[in-house]
């Protein structure tokens, strides 16, 4: 009997501990971990390098099918390293307007089908368990309150370089401006599909949820069991 490779969808908006509990399960299978996120933010990076008008959908979609990423590690478009450059508050508002245009999802999402495609795949972002992988073997959506969020957010380094030390509030209001803007947006708002697993992490210990996320992972690992060739042909 051979175990086949799963594919897990978590979503959820920013600040919920999508990121941490993504990569704790990806290391623990020793699968991929995809930040379809850092996608989007790259894309806006470089438009805005270009000088591209980040309205002009057509453009900023030709940029994104051309693109090739590097999503392990450090990430990287086009062999530049923008691990750092993408998360800045410029960033965090121009890659929500780059994500509001179809034809840009279609060039990214076209390209996370085939990162997943052979399963083995930990994929965190807004729309993975509604468009990207419908079926995942994993559907997990993440929450927390807006007041967590927001302190989580004005308190993690890997989201706070390249700017200046702000007040929590401000944090705040940034972050439900581009919530507001990812669940309200025409194509592919970020929802709850009926199938996933609703955590809400506010106050719950990281160590709390990467168990019970574990725990929901060990049932799909379980359920995932295939005969092998010898024993189907018996
Ligand atoms: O998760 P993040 O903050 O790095 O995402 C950056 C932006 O991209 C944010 O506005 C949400 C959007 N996004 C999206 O629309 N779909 C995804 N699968 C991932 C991110």
């Amino acid at each position: 009997m051979a175990t086949r490779q799963l594919i897990i969808a978590i979503d959820g908006p920013s600040g919920a501990g999508k990121g941490t509990i993504a990569r704790t399960i990806a290391r623990w299978l020793e699968y991929r971990h995809i930040d379809t996120g850092a996608m989007y933010r790259a894309v806006a990076w470089k438009a805005l390098r270009e000088g591209l008008n980040l309205a002009d959908a057509a453009a900023v979609a030709r940029l994104a099918s051309d693109a090739t990423f590097g999503l392990e590690g450090a990430v990287t478009i086009d062999g530049e390293d923008v691990t750092d450059a993408i998360r800045t508050a410029e960033i965090d508002q121009a890659a929500a307007i780059v994500a509001r245009h179809a034809p840009v999802r279609e060039a990214l999402v076209a390209r996370q089908q085939r990162y997943g495609e052979q399963g083995g795949v930990v994929m965190e972002g807004r729309d993975i368990g509604t468009v990207v992988f419908p079926s995942a073997d994993v559907k997990l959506y993440l929450d927390a309150s807006p007041d967590e969020r927001a302190r989580r957010r004005a308190g993690d380094s890997a989201h706070a370089l390249g700017r200046r030390p702000g007040p929590t509030d401000a944090v705040a209001r940034a972050l439900e401006e581009r919530d507001e803007s990812d669940r309200t947006r025409a194509v592919s708002p970020l929802m709850v599909a009926p199938d996933a697993v609703y955590i809400d992490t506010t106050g719950v210990p990281i160590a709390d949820v990467t168990r019970q996320v574990e725990a929901l992972v060990k049932q799909a690992l379980a359920r995932a069991v295939e005969p092998q060739e010898a024993d189907r042909n018996r």
